[in-house]
Order: structure tokens, then C-alpha cells, then sequence
């Protein structure tokens, strides 16, 4: 069991097509972390070489997928160093010329962390986010940032600074978001993998949109100082891959940061996690006797061309699980109904406050750059789609001083023992689902609706997202448009983070 979630995930990867096409010294298509590993150490590519060949791929397709806001200018510097260590016997860290990028909420050293809002361009850390730290020690290489929506409170990924990015499956389309920048940028094998944050859906929901895997982590595991915040209880950090081998490994590079004082709900940690390799024994194991309950509120059971695909892929998804050998139940409490659960979001108290303490944190001085939360929502220069406007308003005069937010909390721990219940009551290991009730929307849609995302954002209970499938092949979407599957399980105990 100790390996569940993710051993469910290599599962699903085996049943995926690949896409793209192009030829490159180094060929980045579908490359893995082993590939790379591969051609680096039997010499048949230098760090530089395979560096080189994922900016080459960025600079051929990144005009039209624009997922990239800005790229690492040391990106090559970075591999020659990698390049002597190698010829120097010192090969050291399971991303060892591991090309990553990162999204732009990200506090990178050398890069500007913009949250994709024009306001912020200017925005230079002088200090590494814990995790971004981590990322270099383990000797991944940061190819560049991705664009996000707007401060990552969106799901359409288009902002003041980035524009429009889209989904490189069907370019009608959004790539999902907020962390669709580091969607679209690993489905394009822009990179090998990316990194997101997740306050509601924002790691799933690219995911979902780019037959990507994925992970939002139990609250607590990874620290998520030097990211720019929205919500205290409902932020993660979290990363996308192809493949659930490269995915686990990231996991075990970020969640080995474990206690950081400056996000004090990494507290919460078991302290053995912070050693634990998630990437070990991942092959080889059977789903045999599990028991999965399957969410039917989390579908939309009204048929269109926009949902009656998801309820296929789910169908035989269940299908496919029953035969391996998984006990599949059907869960139909009218607790697990987004609309409800949405009620109990509370970005709105929180985003003010944190932004501001965020703003605080080591930064180049000299440049414009807003101070508060107040100034930058002062300063006309940002994105706010007309759903939003509501939202922004409400953030400027609410705070974790309103009596209504304290009742949200409360309601947010009844709803986790309720979680907890159905998986005791069941005897389950698992809920599955959608992750968006209907396929991914197209671009100029008001919102990204149909997500199930809130569940987990609300009770911190891990989730691994898997690609479960396809819609049928259009002119659009040649492949079809991705449709993915969310695999959400209890605290820290079921095998992912
Ligand atoms: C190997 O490289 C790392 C990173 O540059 C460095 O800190 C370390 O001292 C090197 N070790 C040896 C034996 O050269
Ligand atoms: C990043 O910020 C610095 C100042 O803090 C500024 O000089 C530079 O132009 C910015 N970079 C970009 C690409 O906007
Ligand atoms: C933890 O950190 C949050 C955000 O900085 C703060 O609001 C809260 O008071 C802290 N909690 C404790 C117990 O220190
Ligand atoms: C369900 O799908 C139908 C058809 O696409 C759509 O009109 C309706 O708004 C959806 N309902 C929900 C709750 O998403
Ligand atoms: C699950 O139960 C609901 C409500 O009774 C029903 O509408 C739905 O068809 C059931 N799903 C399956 C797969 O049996
Ligand atoms: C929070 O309190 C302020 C001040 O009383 C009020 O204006 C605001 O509407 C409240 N926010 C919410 C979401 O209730
Ligand atoms: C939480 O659940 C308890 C027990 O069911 C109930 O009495 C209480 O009113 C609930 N609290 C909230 C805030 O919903």
C-alpha cells in the first residue's frame, strides 16, 4: 500500500499515446529523466547539448504555444558547469541536468517573479524559495518561468504580461490554469518537467488539460515560502510531468525541504518524510484488492459534446480499474457537490494579508514595484477578468478578522471529518474522479467551469492526477482534447505526499 497512489498513476501512463514531432540533436520528445540520465552518461550528449536542445524546441514553438514569459539567461552557463562535473567524476542529485521550468510565482534567483502581472515585471527576489533552492541542489537546470492566470487566480491562463497561452492539443482551447504555463510548456517537451501551485485546481487543472501527471501534496508536506501566496490554508506547491517516475522524483526533491519555519503548516510533516524517496519501487506493483470510491456528484450527467466525453473516459476508466482487480463503489453524498463546497473558499480573507507579507521578503530595490496588495489593485496595471472584479473588491476589505471567516474554517473542519468518514465507512483507499466535469474550455471562455479541484484545496488531502483519456479526434483537436482523473487519498499514509 505504501506506494498507492502513484503506483495507480504508472498504471494510467501506460495506456498513453505520445505526441509531437521533431527532430533535434538531442531528441526532447517524450525525454525522461532516464533518458536524459542515459544520453548523459554514456556520452552521447553533453549537459550543454541537451540544454541547448530544449531551448532550440522552446524557441521553434513557444511562439505560437506562449507559455514561456521569460528564460533563464545562465540556462547554458548553468550545463557547462554540469559538463565539468561530469568530466570531473562529480555527479551528484537525482535532477542532475534535469531541464525544469518554473511558474512565474516562483522566487528564483537571477529571474524576475511576476505572477504574469504587468504591475509586478519589475519584481526581482534576492533569495530562493526553499523549494527552488532544493531543485538546484538536486542539479535541475531552470530553463526559464511560465506563464500563469493572472496571480494564479484563474484557470484560464491568460495575463496582463503573458497574454493568452494555449493548449497545445487543441489550439481553440485554454491550457487549463492557473499553472497552465508549466502545462502547455511540458506537453510542448519544452522541458522535462515544471513546477506549479494549486489553490483551488491550479496543478490538476493543466494537468488535466495536457494528459500530464501530477501531485498536490497533503497540506504540510512542502513548504511554500518565497511562492507569491493567495491563501494560507488552501496554497500548494506542487510539479507536472509526463511520467509518473519523473513526477515522483520531483516530489522527492521539493518535499525533501520538510520543516521550513517561514511556512509554519510544514509543522504538520512527519519528520521521516523529508527522506523519503517517493521514486523507489514504483513498477511492479498490483491494484489488486484496492477500494476506490467513485464520486457522482463530481460528473455532470446533462450529455453534450462537452461532457459526454468525460463520462466516457471515466466509464472506462472504472472499467479498466475493476479490471485490475480494484473494487470500484459508487459515492453519492450530496456533501461532495462543488457548487456547496465552493461556499467555503476562503482566498478572499486571506490573499491581502499574505501578499503583503510577501512583498516584504529580500528584493532588488530601485525599481517600481508596488508595495502592498493595495497598490498593485491601484495601479491599472493588471488583468481581471469580469469574474473576478467581485473577487479583488472583496479582498480589499475583507481580512482573517471577519466573523464569516472563522465559520468557513469551522466548516472546512467538518467537512474533513466528513471526507475522513466516508473513506472509514467505506473502507476505502481512494476517491477518484473528473477532474473537470466537462472537457477543458475554449479560449475566451468567462471561467474555467466544471472543476472538482475543491476537495482537496479545503480538507489538505493529497491527490495524484493522472491523464484517464480523450475525447474523440476533431479538426481542432487531432488527437482529441486530454481528459484527466483525480486520485485523492488521506494524509501523508497512502503512498504520494
Ligand atoms: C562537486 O560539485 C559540487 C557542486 O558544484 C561541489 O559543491 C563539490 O565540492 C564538488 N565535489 C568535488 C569532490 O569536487
Ligand atoms: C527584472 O527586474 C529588474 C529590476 O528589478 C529590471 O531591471 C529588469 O528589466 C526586469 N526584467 C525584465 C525581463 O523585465
Ligand atoms: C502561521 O503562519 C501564518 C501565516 O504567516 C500566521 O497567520 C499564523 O499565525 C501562524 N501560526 C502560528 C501558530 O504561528
Ligand atoms: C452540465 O452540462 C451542461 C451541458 O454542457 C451545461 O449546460 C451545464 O451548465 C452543466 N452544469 C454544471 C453544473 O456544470
Ligand atoms: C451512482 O448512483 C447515482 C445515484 O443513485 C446514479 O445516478 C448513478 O447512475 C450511479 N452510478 C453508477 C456508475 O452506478
Ligand atoms: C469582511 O468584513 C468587512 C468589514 O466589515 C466587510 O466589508 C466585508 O464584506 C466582509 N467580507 C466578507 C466576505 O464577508
Ligand atoms: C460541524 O458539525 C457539527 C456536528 O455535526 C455541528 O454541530 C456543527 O454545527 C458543524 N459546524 C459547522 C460550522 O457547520
Amino acid at each position: 500500500m505504501g506506494r498507492l497512489l502513484l503506483q495507480v498513476a504508472v498504471f494510467f501512463w501506460l495506456f498513453q499515446p505520445t505526441a509531437w514531432a521533431l527532430n533535434s540533436a538531442f531528441d526532447v520528445r517524450e525525454a525522461s529523466i532516464d533518458s536524459v540520465h542515459t544520453a548523459l552518461f554514456t556520452r552521447i550528449s553533453t549537459c550543454r547539448e541537451i540544454v541547448s536542445a530544449f531551448i532550440a524546441r522552446i524557441e521553434e514553438f513557444n511562439p505560437t504555444i506562449n507559455a514561456i514569459i521569460s528564460l533563464n539567461a545562465e540556462a547554458l552557463s548553468i550545463a557547462d558547469k554540469l559538463d565539468e562535473r561530469i568530466a570531473a567524476g562529480n555527479v551528484t542529485g537525482s535532477l542532475f541536468c534535469i531541464p525544469i521550468v518554473l511558474k512565474d510565482n516562483y522566487d528564483a534567483v537571477g529571474t524576475n517573479t511576476t505572477g504574469a502581472c504587468l504591475d509586478l515585471a519589475h519584481s526581482k527576489p534576492l533569495e530562493d524559495a526553499p523549494i527552488v533552492t532544493a531543485l538546484r541542489q538536486a542539479g535541475a537546470v531552470i530553463l526559464g518561468k511560465t506563464n500563469l492566470h493572472e496571480m494564479a487566480l484563474e484557470g484560464l491562463t491568460v495575463s496582463s504580461l503573458g497574454g493568452q497561452t494555449v493548449n497545445p492539443y487543441d489550439k481553440t482551447r485554454t491550457p487549463g490554469g492557473s499553472s497552465g504555463g508549466t502545462g502547455a510548456a511540458v506537453a510542448s517537451n519544452f522541458a522535462i518537467l515544471g513546477t506549479g501551485t494549486d489553490t483551488v485546481n491550479s496543478l490538476r487543472s493543466p494537468a488535466n488539460a495536457g494528459s500530464l501527471f501530477s501531485f498536490r501534496p497533503t497540506r504540510g508536506l512542502i513548504s511554500r515560502a518565497g511562492v507569491i501566496p493567495i491563501s494560507f490554508t488552501q496554497d500548494s506547491v506542487g510539479a507536472i510531468a509526463r511520467n509518473p517516475k519523473d513526477l515522483a522524483v520531483a516530489l522527492t526533491v521539493m518535499a525533501s525541504v520538510g520543516f521550513d519555519p517561514n511556512d509554519n503548516v510544514t509543522a504538520l510533516v512527519p519528520p521521516e518524510l523529508k527522506s523519503k524517496d517517493y521514486s523507489a519501487s514504483l513498477y511492479g506493483g498490483s491494484l489488486k484488492g484496492l477500494r476506490f470510491g467513485f464520486v457522482d456528484g463530481f460528473l455532470n450527467h446533462t450529455a453534450s459534446p462537452e461532457t459526454t466525453p468525460v463520462n466516457d473516459v471515466m466509464a472506462d476508466m472504472v472499467h479498466k480499474l475493476k479490471g485490475a482487480g480494484v473494487t470500484v463503489l459508487n459515492i453519492t453524498e450530496s456533501i461532495y457537490n462543488t457548487a456547496t463546497l465552493a461556499a467555503l473558499d476562503v482566498q478572499i480573507y486571506e490573499f491581502r494579508e499574505l501578499f503583503d507579507a510577501y512583498l516584504t521578503r529580500p528584493q532588488l530595490g530601485g525599481s517600481p514595484r508596488p508595495d502592498s496588495f493595495a497598490e498593485l489593485y491601484s495601479s491599472f496595471k493588471f488583468l481581471v477578468i469580469p469574474g473576478q472584479s467581485g473577487m479583488i473588491r472583496s479582498a480589499f476589505v475583507s481580512s482573517t478578522a471577519n466573523t464569516t471567516y472563522l465559520d468557513s474554517l469551522r466548516k472546512i473542519q467538518n467537512l474533513t471529518q466528513a471526507l475522513d468518514a466516508t473513506f472509514v465507512r467505506n473502507n476505502l483507499d481512494a476517491l477518484i474522479y473528473p477532474q473537470q466535469k466537462n472537457l477543458v474550455v475554449r479560449v475566451g471562455s468567462p471561467s474555467q467551469s466544471g472543476r472538482n479541484g475543491i476537495l482537496a484545496a479545503l480538507t489538505g488531502r493529497p491527490v495524484v492526477h493522472v491523464p484517464a483519456g480523450f475525447s474523440p479526434p476533431s479538426e481542432d483537436a487531432p488527437i482529441g482534447v486530454p481528459i484527466g482523473m483525480e486520485i485523492l487519498g488521506r494524509p501523508f499514509t497512502v503512498g504520494c505526499c
